[in-house]
Parts: structure tokens; sequence; C-alpha cells
């Protein structure tokens, strides 16, 4: 290892992923159960920059917005711990280090936007770089893919665009996926918010609950046939068909939270109106409007480009106005970057 200088600052932006073939369930070192696919957003990332001071032990000061956040430790430190035992020489300067992390996101908390996944994309970029600084090496994208795994699976998603997948060519890390129709990559994410209140359950506790899942054979078994049957459909143009497993996937991981032992609701009432208002709609007007969820209640509504303006007045309509409290328009995105 190189000298250590007494002080480096590094910085970054990661933007989030909706998944379309949902990721739920893990074994041993954040390994998924099944293999998973999303598309990486544009204006919704967080922004990082990390400061490391040599020091004579471990220390760690998290800042969200400039207000200091000590809840966000306890993630971070066990991130650091899975690195000490993966790959214990490569960072082992932060044991004699104090990191000071300063993050901020484009969108607002409790959204329905994965916010673990950008921020563990960001912060997976900057110790990329402080590695290569102090370890003269920079590593390769899917090694950053798979440090950003460590800290929250979905993450590994969120280091390249417009497309990844996640559990099929590798386990450890996620990958950019290749020959996409041109009907898909100039794709919107409409998401709209239903409530923004703190979710009861968090989607790493979620996702403990599939372990012992009365359905979880089932689940592994659809999840592999949806992955390969959504990725045929966008490589060959087929939209409809593409809606229709986004649809069933995102449903369907509610269904599981719903028939787990500790059985959990996640969805309000109003986000079954707008899954009932975007299926009228799409019959109505024969337009590829589709939804899809995350771990939460509000929907995020997947169409292309040339039915922006369609879609934005069906949006502004009373019947959609009555149902959500804020609409954050966002789009396909080319992944993390580096910040000077
Ligand atoms: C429903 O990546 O947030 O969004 O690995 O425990 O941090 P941890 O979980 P996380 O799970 C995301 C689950 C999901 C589906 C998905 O993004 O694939």
């Amino acid at each position: 290892m190189l000298k250590q200088p007494n002080n480096l600052v590094v910085k970054a932006k990661a933007p989030s992923n909706i998944a379309f073939v949902k990721y739920w369930g893990k074994y041993g070192v954040q390994m998924p159960l099944n293999p998973s696919i999303s598309m990486t957003l544009s204006h919704s990332y967080t922004e990082t920059s990390w400061e490391l001071i040599k020091s004579d032990s471990f220390s760690l000061e998290v800042y969200l917005d400039g207000e200091l956040v000590p809840g966000f430790n306890k993630k971070i430190t066990k991130w650091f711990d899975l690195l000490f035992t993966l790959n214990s020489e490569d960072f082992e300067f932060l044991k004699t280090s104090k990191s000071i992390i300063r993050t901020h996101n484009t969108f607002p908390h409790s959204t329905g936007i994965a916010s673990s996944a950008s921020a563990f994309g960001a912060l997976a970029m900057c110790l990329a770089q402080l590695h290569a600084k102090l370890n003269s090496r920079e590593l390769e994208v899917e090694e950053v893919s798979e440090l950003a795994r460590l800290g929250s699976g979905s993450a590994a998603r969120s280091i390249e665009g417009p497309f990844c997948e996640w559990g099929k060519s590798s386990e450890r890390y996620a990958s950019a996926i290749k020959d996409i129709d041109t009907k898909f990559q100039n794709l919107k994410d409409a998401i709209c918010i239903v409530s923004s209140k703190e979710k009861e359950i968090s989607s790493t506790i979620g996702h403990g609950m599939m372990d012992e899942h009365v359905f979880k054979d089932a689940r592994i078994k659809q999840a592999n046939k949806n992955y390969h049957d959504i990725i045929n459909a966008m490589q060959n143009g087929d939209l409809m068909e593409f809606g229709r497993i986004l649809e069933q996937e995102a449903l369907s991981l509610h269904a599981l939270m719903m028939s787990s032992h500790d059985s959990y609701t996640l969805l309000e009432g109003n986000s079954i109106e707008l899954i009932k208002a975007v299926r009228q709609w799409r019959q109505a007007h024969k337009e590829p409007l589709f939804f899809t969820l995350d771990a939460g209640p509000n929907l995020h509504l997947i169409y292309p480009a040339s039915i922006e303006e369609k879609v934005r007045s069906f949006l502004s309509s009373n019947e959609v106005s009555s149902l959500v409290s804020n609409i954050i328009y966002d789009e396909l995105g080319s992944g993390a970057q580096v910040c000077n």
C-alpha cells in the first residue's frame, strides 16, 4: 500500500434504479435468491463526498444535507465489516482513518425511490476512488458494482445503465444488458406518490422473510422465467409482453409480503385505485402505459417517450390527482459518475 496522505477528498454521484424483475430474498453474503433486471434512473440520484483523514483509529461521521445523522453509521459500519472480511488488505486504510461522508439526494425521502441503491452506488464510487489512490489500482466496473452490492443488494444495479441485470451472469455484481430494442431506449418513469409515510418494515427484513416462505421455491421459479421472458420481450421490441411481466412482478412482490409468515401490507387503498385507473386508461387508449411497485405504496409508471404528452394529461386529470400527492418525472439514465 502507498503511504496514506493526511487528507483525501473524493466525490461521486449515483442514480437510483427501479426493478422490472424484483430481487426478493437473499442468502450468504448479500447473494440474491433470484436474478433481477432494472432500469437505471437519471434525475433521482445521490451525490456524495467522502473525506478521509489519517488517524490512529477508525471513526465515521455521516451528514445528510449538512446535518449529522448518526443513524446511518450502523449500515455503513456493517458494510465496512463485510469489506474487511472479503477483501481485508485493500480497505485496511479505513481502519486508520476518520471518514466524513456528506451526502445529498435529489429526490424527497420516502417517495418510493430506492435511496439505499443510489446511496451505496455513490459510496461505492467514492470508495473505488480512494482505493485507486491508496492501492494504485483502478477497480473494474464489476468490482465497483460488487462493492455497492455489499452495502445494499439493489445498489449493484446503480453503477451502470440504461438496463442492468444482477444474479444471472454473476451473483456478485450487476452488468449492463445489451441488444435491447430501440422501443425501450427512451423509457420514462413517472413516480406517483400515494403516501410518503415511513415504511413500517424495511426491505432487509422483507428479504429475510423469504428464507422460510411457503412460496419460496415457486417464487424462484417464477422470477427465473420472468427474467428470461422479459429480456426476450425487450430484445424483440414487445412492449405489451414487457408490461404484462412488469405488472405481474410488482404484484407478486406485494403478494409475497402479504403471504409471509409474519404477513404485512405496504399497499394503500389509493395504490389499488391507481392500479385500476392505469389499467382502464391503457384499455381505453390502447397505449403502452404500465405500473410497477417498489417495496412501498407508490407506483412507478413506465412508458415510452412517444406517449409522454398523453400520459401527462392522464396524470393531471382529477381522477389521478385525487389519488396522488406528488409526481416525480424521471427517465432512463446511464449510471454512476465520478465528480470533480
Ligand atoms: C423491492 O436492495 O433495498 O426494491 O439488499 O437488504 O439493502 P438490501 O435490500 P434492497 O432491496 C430492494 C428490493 C426491491 C426490489 C429490487 O430493487 O430489485
